[in-house]
């Protein structure tokens, strides 16, 4: 128990990527009963969830953030001690070809989930018996370095300081849920707590996003579409990390602050790829004696592509003493292992309606 309330989160987005990491590991290590609210989008998956489909302490609910009655009705049931927002549409690819989910989720969505959490947390306090203090509740909210905006070669890297400037409908609409965040402590003493985390890889990771497309790919045959010149640079995590960091920032974060969570990995898109290629060189060498670099194909480039992003993690680590315990290296092996070990995932994930969003991208765009 945490003052009146049970040993519970509700979790948003849960059956996404990183969501469905941070409940298995949440479960197996036995920290309490999570409540997972998702609405199973595309990029939603309850395969992601198998290993605790059995256990009483994850209850799966399908449903929209942006859905108050359901929002209000399980805050009111289940007394959650925190709220952990994953719930998003996140790919930028499909913001720039369609912005509207972004809007509706990402801004919209949490302005309601916002509201409701407000309610909650004021009904805490009014009934809080007098021998304690108040509720001891917090609203994390997961979000991105995208907000930050693009970095050129000689820049520093994005500190919890940088001032916003998003490119993309999806680190605009990303930044928007930031704002909204911020305000609600400001306005009315929510408490809450953001993370802004850089590019994340690994386990259950949809093959939409550049690791885990190339990957298959690679694996399939088919050729691995680099953006424009494949310079860009991105600050890589394993997805375990940034899951151990929001734990960390739940657990002892400030209300009110934010916090940059990264690697110190940054890598350009060729080179990413060119690590993973080596890997499966050598865990899964091809049968005709070429190597998967020569499937790598330039493509037309992303439209606004923001150019490095690059994460100064050292707050969280001065201050909560949080360190990711994956190096680039040691987590991408650990990845491809655990992509050529779960065909039956990546069977089941790349039909439907996954064919048609790939056919739409990619068709047509050599460079
Ligand atoms: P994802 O796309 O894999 O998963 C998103 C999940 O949210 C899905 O399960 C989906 O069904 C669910 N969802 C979407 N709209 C919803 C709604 N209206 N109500 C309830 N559920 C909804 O995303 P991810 O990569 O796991 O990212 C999770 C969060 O972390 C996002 O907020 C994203 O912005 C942030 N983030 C991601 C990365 C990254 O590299 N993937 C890095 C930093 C921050
Ligand atoms: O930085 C954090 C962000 O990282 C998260 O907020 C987003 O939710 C997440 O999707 C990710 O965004 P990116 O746009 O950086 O990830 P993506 O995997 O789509 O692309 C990584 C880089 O690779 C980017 O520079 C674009 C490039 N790329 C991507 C794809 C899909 C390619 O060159 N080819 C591709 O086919």
């Amino acid at each position: 128990m945490k003052n009146q309330l049970n040993n519970t989160i509700l979790v948003t987005g849960g059956a996404g990527f990183i969501g469905s990491n941070f409940i298995v590991d949440w479960i197996n290590a036995g920290l309490g009963t999570v409540i997972n609210l998702d609405k199973l989008t595309y990029a939603g998956n309850l395969e992601n969830l198998a290993e605790v489909k059995e256990n009483p302490s994850h209850v799966f609910v399908h449903g929209d953030i942006g859905d108050r009655n359901l929002v209000a009705e399980l805050l009111a049931k289940y007394r959650p001690y925190a709220v952990v927002n994953f719930a998003a549409e996140s790919h930028v690819d499909r913001s720039i070809h369609g912005p509207e989910d972004f809007i509706q989720t990402n801004v919209v969505g949490t302005f309601h989930l916002l509201e409701e959490v407000r309610a909650y947390w004021q009904r805490l306090c009014e009934e809080k018996p007098s021998e304690f203090s108040n509720p001891d509740f917090r609203f994390l909210h997961v979000s991105t370095d995208e907000v930050y905006g693009t970095l050129s070669s000689s820049d520093p890297a994005f500190t919890e300081t940088t001032p916003y400037a998003p490119n993309s409908p999806y680190s605009a609409s990303k930044a928007a849920s930031d704002h909204l965040v911020r305000a609600y402590y400001h306005t009315y003493h929510l408490p809450v707590v953001t993370t802004n985390c850089s590019n994340n890889y690994g386990p259950y990771h949809f093959p939409e996003k550049l690791i885990p497309l190339c990957l298959l790919n690679a694996l399939a045959g088919k050729s691995l579409p680099i953006y424009g010149d494949g310079q860009q640079i991105r600050d890589w995590l394993y997805v375990k990390d940034h899951c151990s960091a929001i734990r960390r920032v739940l657990e002892a974060g400030q209300l009110g602050e934010t916090y940059n969570v990264g690697g110190w990995n940054e890598k350009a898109n060729i080179d990413v790829i060119n690590i993973l290629c080596e890997i499966l060189n050598e865990l899964k060498p091809k049968a005709d004696g070429t190597k998967y670099q020569s499937q790598i194909t330039f493509v037309k480039d992303r439209p606004g592509h923001d150019r490095r992003y690059a994460i100064d993690a050292s707050k969280l680590e001065r201050e909560l003493n949080w360190k990711p315990a994956e190096t680039f290296e040691t987590g991408i092996r650990k990845t491809v292992l655990w992509y050529l070990e779960h065909q039956f995932w990546v069977n089941n994930v790349t039909s439907g309606e996954y064919r048609s969003w790939i056919d739409q991208q990619y068709t047509g765009r050599a460079a």
